[in-house]
């Protein structure tokens, strides 16, 4: 019973204030933690010029940021811009545009390191998307994207409950396992391949129910 009232709880707060959810969702240690894990695994590091593509309510562009990296974040939408533009407020190496894949207002060429979190597995035209995305990058820099895997359907639950999470935590992981679009892991590196990305590597998180796959553009 308590259970489903979270997931009316959450389902209620995507509803009203979608970027306020996805701050909310950033602060779990199962999803912001797996975000900051993911960036490691990428190679951040302070200097860096960083492109982040569906940046949502921008907690990751501030954290990035205050890791001493240039960041600019873009979203489509315009409540989450302007969640974004709040929350790098006073943060100056922080940048959020709007703008929308595949024609991001960015000039190319110019990013170290590009990334994407939970947006490729939904947007229409994937290749496209990550093509663009490559646009963005230097030649030689780094591309990475990660996405829900059809694991997370079947081992959400099971999971949740081994690492022992309750309340609002648990609902989040289950409900997103109800709604997810997902990318197999083989799947992502075939379109890091079709989009002519070099150097491909794979990463499984949460026990393989995320998976990442990040690529160097070519020099
Ligand atoms: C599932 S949310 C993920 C937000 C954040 N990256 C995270 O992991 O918490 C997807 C985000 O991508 C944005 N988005 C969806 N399609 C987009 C597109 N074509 N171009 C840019 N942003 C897009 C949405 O507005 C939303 O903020």
């Amino acid at each position: 019973m308590r259970d489903a009232l979270h997931r009316i709880g959450l389902l209620a707060l995507l509803a009203a204030d979608a970027p306020r959810l996805f701050a909310t969702l950033d602060a779990l240690p199962w999803y912001g933690g797996m975000l900051r894990s993911w960036v490691d695994w990428t190679g951040l590091r302070p200097g860096l010029s960083v492109l982040e593509v569906g940046c949502g309510p921008g907690a990751l562009c501030r954290a990035m940021a205050e890791r001493g990296c240039g960041v600019t974040g873009i979203d489509r939408s315009p409540a989450m811009v302007r969640s974004a533009r709040r929350r790098v407020t006073g943060t100056p190496t922080a940048t959020i545009l709007a703008g929308s894949l595949p024609d991001l207002p960015v000039a190319a060429g110019r990013f170290d390191l590009v990334l994407a979190a939970s947006l490729l597995n939904v947007v229409s035209d994937r290749v496209a998307a990550l093509r663009s995305m490559v646009r963005a990058a230097r030649g030689g820099g780094t591309v990475s994207a990660l996405f829900p895997t059809p694991n997370l359907l079947v081992l959400a639950p099971e999971r949740a409950a081994a690492w022992g999470l309750t309340g609002f935590s648990k609902a989040a992981l289950v409900q997103w396992s109800r709604s997810a679009r997902t990318v197999a892991l083989e799947d992502g590196v075939g379109l890091f391949e079709a989009a002519g990305l070099r150097d491909i590597q794979a990463q499984s998180f949460l026990d393989g129910m995320v998976g990442a796959v990040m690529g160097r553009a070519e020099a």
